[in-house]
């Protein structure tokens, strides 16, 4: 009997990674239908690394000028050498470039730590998002996992998760709240996504052509 290859994920973000730390536990705590085969940062200083280290997973950093390569190029590269089949954003602070959603054939995904439509948007990342969601008198926020588009905070919702606020939190406190949530959200969002790819893989496989992923 064959089983269904595990799709290989690569983690890309700028952050304290504790996203990336989730994805990866959760891989390795239960039968999940991917595996976290690389972890991408765009700065060196980032919590992220310290998280691919802790975790034995690969890491490339990607960082700005990045020998003259753009970044599109430089992630391209890492894509192809690490076989990725789906790229997951988290703590991703910029606009991913489309050629980058081309390589992958849209398959690409983003966290976002509040109830998106609201609140996204070019400057919408991070502690600017509690802020904002607080300033606003919402009574409730919490965490969405999207496809990721061409433009910011846009493309179809997958999943979401909802917490209400509390009289006179603060924005670190709220962001702390979300975080929780995303760290149950964000693994079980992707094996609902990746197991929804796993037809095209296995009728590619056999028909004997070429794997649709890798
Ligand atoms: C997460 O809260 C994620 O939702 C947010 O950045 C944080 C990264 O934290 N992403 C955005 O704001 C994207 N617009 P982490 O590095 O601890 O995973």
């Amino acid at each position: 009997m064959t089983s269904t290859p595990k799709l290989r994920i690569a983690v890309l973000g700028s952050g304290t990674g504790s996203n990336a730390r989730a994805l990866c536990r959760a891989c390795a705590e239960n039968d999940l239908a991917y595996s976290v085969a690389l972890i991408v940062s765009t700065s060196e200083k980032a919590g992220i690394c310290d998280v691919a280290h802790e975790e034995r997973v690969s890491l490339a950093i990607l960082e700005p000028p990045n020998n003259g390569k753009p970044l599109a190029d430089a992630l391209e590269q890492v894509i192809c050498e690490h076989a990725i089949d789906v790229l997951v954003l988290a703590g991703f602070m910029r606009l991913l470039p489309q050629k980058t959603i081309d390589v992958l054939h849209g398959r690409v995904l983003n966290i976002h730590p509040a109830l998106l439509p609201d609140f996204g948007g070019q400057g919408m990342f991070g502690i600017h998002v509690h802020e904002a969601v607080i300033a606003s008198g919402a009574t409730e926020t919490g965490a969405t996992i999207h496809v990721v588009t061409g433009d910011y905070d846009k493309g179809e919702i997958l999943a979401q998760s909802k917490i209400r606020l509390l009289p006179g939190e603060s924005s670190t406190d709220l962001q702390a709240r979300v975080k929780t949530i995303e760290h149950s959200l964000y693994p079980a969002a992707v094996d609902t996504y990746v197991r929804s790819l796993l037809p095209f893989l296995a009728d590619s496989q056999k028909s004997g052509s070429k794997p649709v992923f890798s």
